[in-house]
Formats: C-alpha cells, sequence, structure tokens
C-alpha cells in the first residue's frame, strides 16, 4: 500500500518537475542541463509525496461521512510538490559545493561541480531556487492560499529558523563537542523546516483550517527531526553505493550529529519516540491519516 502511494507520488512530481522545468535544449543550454542533471537523477521526491498527502488527508477529512484512507489529492497540488523539490534540489547542490560539504557524489551520480563546474553548479541552485517561486506565483488556488504557501515556503528555506540558517550553523559547528541545543536548532532548521513546509503547504493548498494546521505543522516537525537523525545514522551504517552519496562523510568533518552525541541506537530510538509523537498529533483525522502516519514510519525505517 505505501509503496503504491511512494511510486505513484514520485511519478506525479517526476511529471510536474518534467513540465514546469526549462527543456535541457533551451538556451543558454549549459544551465538547464545542469538543473536537470541534479533533479532527475533518482531523488525519492519525499517532500512532494508529503506535500500530496497532505493535501488528501485535508481533503478527506473535510468529507466528514467518509471513512476510508482512499481518495484523491486536489488537482494542481502537484505543481506545490514539484517548486518544493526544485528547492530541495537547489539545497543539495550547494550543501555538495566544495566550500560547503564537498562532496563528489549525489543521488549515484557525480554532483553537479563535477560535472559542471562549480560557477555552473552554485548558477543552477540558484535558478531551481527562483523557478520554484515562478511555479509557486502561478498555483491553481485562491490568491489567499497561493501567498500563504509562498511565504510559509520562503520562511522555511531562509535564515530564522530555516534552511539557510540551519546550514549556516551545520558548518559552524564541524570540528567542535556537539551539543544537543545546538544540534536540535541545526537539524530543525536545515531539514525538518522544510519537511514542515512541505506538509503545512500540501494543507493550505486543501483549504486546511487554522487548527489543522497546527496539527500538521506538529506532525512536520517530528517527522522533519526524526528524518535528519536517521540521515546521520546511514551516513555510518550504510555504503556510499547503498546511499547514492559518500557515507562517513560527516564523521570525516566532525559535523554535529546525532550518532556523534548519542549512539546509534539511542539515536534510532529518539527518532521512534518522534515518529510516535507525530501519528498522535494526527489521531482525530482517523483513517484519513493513515498514509502519513504510514509516512512516518517509513522517513525512519529507510536505507537509504
Ligand atoms: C537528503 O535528503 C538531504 C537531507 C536533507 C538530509 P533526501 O534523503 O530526501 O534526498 P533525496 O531527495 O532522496 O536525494
Ligand atoms: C543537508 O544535510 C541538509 C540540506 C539542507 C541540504 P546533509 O549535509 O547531512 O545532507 P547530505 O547527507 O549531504 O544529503
Ligand atoms: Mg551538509
Ligand atoms: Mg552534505
Ligand atoms: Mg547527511
Amino acid at each position: 500500500m505505501l509503496k503504491k502511494v511512494l511510486e505513484q507520488g514520485r511519478e506525479a512530481a517526476d511529471i510536474a518537475l518534467e513540465e514546469l522545468l526549462p527543456p535541457a535544449s533551451q538556451y543558454p543550454t549549459s544551465i538547464h542541463q545542469a538543473m536537470r542533471h541534479s533533479v532527475f537523477a533518482g531523488g525519492k521526491r519525499l517532500r512532494p509525496i508529503l506535500c500530496m498527502e497532505s493535501g488528501r488527508m485535508i481533503t478527506l477529512a473535510a468529507k466528514s461521512h467518509t471513512k476510508s484512507s482512499a481518495g484523491s489529492p486536489p488537482p494542481g497540488i502537484e505543481q506545490v510538490g514539484a517548486a518544493l523539490e526544485m528547492l530541495h534540489t537547489y539545497s543539495l547542490i550547494h550543501d555538495d559545493l566544495p566550500a560547503l560539504d564537498n562532496d563528489d557524489l549525489r543521488r549515484g551520480r557525480p554532483t553537479s561541480h563535477k560535472v559542471f563546474g562549480e560557477a555552473i553548479a552554485i548558477l543552477a541552485g540558484d535558478a531551481l531556487q527562483t523557478q520554484a517561486y515562478e511555479v509557486l506565483a502561478q498555483l491553481i488556488c485562491s490568491a489567499e492560499a497561493r501567498v500563504a504557501i509562498i511565504r510559509e515556503i520562503a520562511r522555511a528555506t531562509g535564515t530564522i529558523d530555516g534552511m539557510i540558517g540551519g546550514q549556516v550553523v551545520d558548518l559552524e559547528a564541524e570540528h567542535q563537542k556537539p551539543d544537543l541545543a545546538t544540534l536540535e536548532y541545526i537539524h530543525g532548521s536545515k531539514t525538518a523546516a522544510l519537511i514542515t513546509a512541505s506538509v503545512v503547504s500540501g494543507g493550505i493548498f486543501a483549504g486546511a483550517t487554522t487548527p489543522d494546521i497546527a496539527h500538521l505543522r506538529t506532525y512536520g516537525q517530528s517527522i522533519g527531526l526524526a528524518f535528519q537523525i536517521v540521515d546521520d545514522v546511514l551516513d555510518v551504517t550504510q555504503t556510499s553505493e547503498q546511499l547514492g552519496k559518500t557515507a562517513g562523510k560527516d564523521t570525516a568533518a566532525e559535523k554535529a550529529t546525532y550518532p556523534a552525541l548519542f549512539g546509534i541506537e539511542e539515536s534510532l530510538r529518539k527518532a521512534d519516540v518522534l515518529v510516535e509523537k507525530a501519528c498522535a498529533e494526527l489521531n482525530q483525522y482517523g483513517p484519513a491519516a493513515s498514509t502519513l502516519k504510514d509516512l512516518a514510519h517509513y522517513l525512519v525505517e529507510r536505507k537509504k
């Protein structure tokens, strides 16, 4: 059942991305090739999937007579998902640059700067970011919802408790003895913020109420933190082939990670507790929440 959700979600995200990104043949071709190199390289598409499944749950919950977990996400929501994936891919291209994590392998391919050079890699990240906001500006929903989604996503990728802020502290915390408060800030900001925005923006697109948004936000923050804890654990336990990115990088760079502070077992236990907290937050939605709950468990059970 979840396998189908993951497959169909990835397909829907890929179709939207294919339509929304300029073709590789578009002049100037180097930048469009670079954008596509990183986007179409086998990412899991978790942020679009979370966005679409959040929209599906809110749509279902509005039909209070339904007792099933079936039903379609609102049409057009895959464009929100595509924009989220563009922003996520931009963050990965820049994360891999020599000035940041200096990685050669991403999504099973050589990183952007290895193939296209640093200048084009920097610009490809920038271009994916601007393309994302062009897509968001054209969303097929009410003007209020469109603006709320843009604000939500812009904040989540910004400097105050957002992705860039988290990346800054992640870099500044290298080679330091990690403390829990710093670690929670890094993970909450560099990763959980965009995951939370994915869930919340899907909800807004589907017409979520203020209480709905509060539940979705708490769910997103918990699974987002669990997701990055597991990313840290996989860096230690998996091989580069399994991950499609260089394993063992965090230890080599003396990054502030959960395994560095707590060890692998305790880190996984903390991730499990967060998943239970996330699921409890959605109990009031009944069967409509079953896919988001399954996704929460998948995020900690994944092997890549
Ligand atoms: C990797 O994210 C970067 C983090 C925020 C930990 P994903 O594990 O979702 O990477 P892809 O999109 O599947 O490549
Ligand atoms: C990256 O965290 C978070 C981003 C905002 C891209 P990591 O540096 O741990 O991600 P990976 O392990 O390289 O994918
Ligand atoms: Mg990093
Ligand atoms: Mg990295
Ligand atoms: Mg990592």
